[in-house]
């Protein structure tokens, strides 16, 4: 049976975690997509899973309550190991509003191949962008337990990276997640 090893031998390249974490519209998947066109024309294979393509997919029987976040955050852990048991390098861009969901998602990768990234973006910011409408809906009340508005965001005790996208340019913030994936080389 083949390894790990033999396929990030084949690929050239080490699976890898970078598990991004954030308020709703605080840049998670703008910066994720960025860096996978980085890796991507540096000849390195990456997977981006976010809300479009695991809440709409495999997840899409969950919604936003204590438990259903938790079944989420775990099967997203279960899919992005396949993924770096594969060699690629594996992007995932979810809120993961608390500590416990994190290590839960840390403990099922393996901590050594996860690298959090704490997208920092402030509350009044990514309630300002408001790219989905979300943010004024929650505030009116049509959604309930909306992170940052009617539910908790606990902020990362130690995230190898803290980004704020209020102050850093894309490509400032992008430069510091390739460092952070091509030194866990
Ligand atoms: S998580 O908390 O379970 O990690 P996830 O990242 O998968 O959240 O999904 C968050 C996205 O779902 C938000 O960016 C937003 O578009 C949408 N959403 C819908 N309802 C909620 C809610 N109650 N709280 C947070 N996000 C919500």
């Amino acid at each position: 049976m083949l390894t790990r090893k033999d396929k990030e031998e084949l690929l050239g390249q080490r699976g890898v975690m970078i598990w991004f974490t954030g308020l709703s519209g605080s840049g998670k998947s703008t910066i994720a997509i960025a860096v996978e066109r980085e890796l991507h024309q540096r000849g390195l294979l990456c997977r981006i899973l976010d809300g479009d393509n695991i809440r709409s997919g495999i997840n899409n029987n969950l919604g936003f309550s204590e438990a259903d976040r938790v079944e989420n955050i775990r099967r997203i852990a279960e899919v992005g190991k396949l993924f770096i048991d594969t060699g690629i390098i594996t992007l995932a861009a979810f809120i993961s509003p608390n500590n416990a969901l994190r290590k839960m998602a840390a403990e099922i990768i393996d901590p050594r191949d996860f690298r959090e990234v704490y997208v920092s973006t402030p509350l009044a910011v990514c309630e300002q962008r408001d790219v989905k409408g979300l943010y004024a809906r929650a505030r009116r009340g049509e959604i309930k337990d909306f992170t940052g508005v009617s539910a908790p965001f606990e902020v990362p005790e130690h995230p190898a990276l803290t980004l704020d996208t209020s102050v850093l340019s894309l490509e400032k913030s992008v430069e510091q997640v390739l460092n952070l994936i091509l030194n866990s080389k």
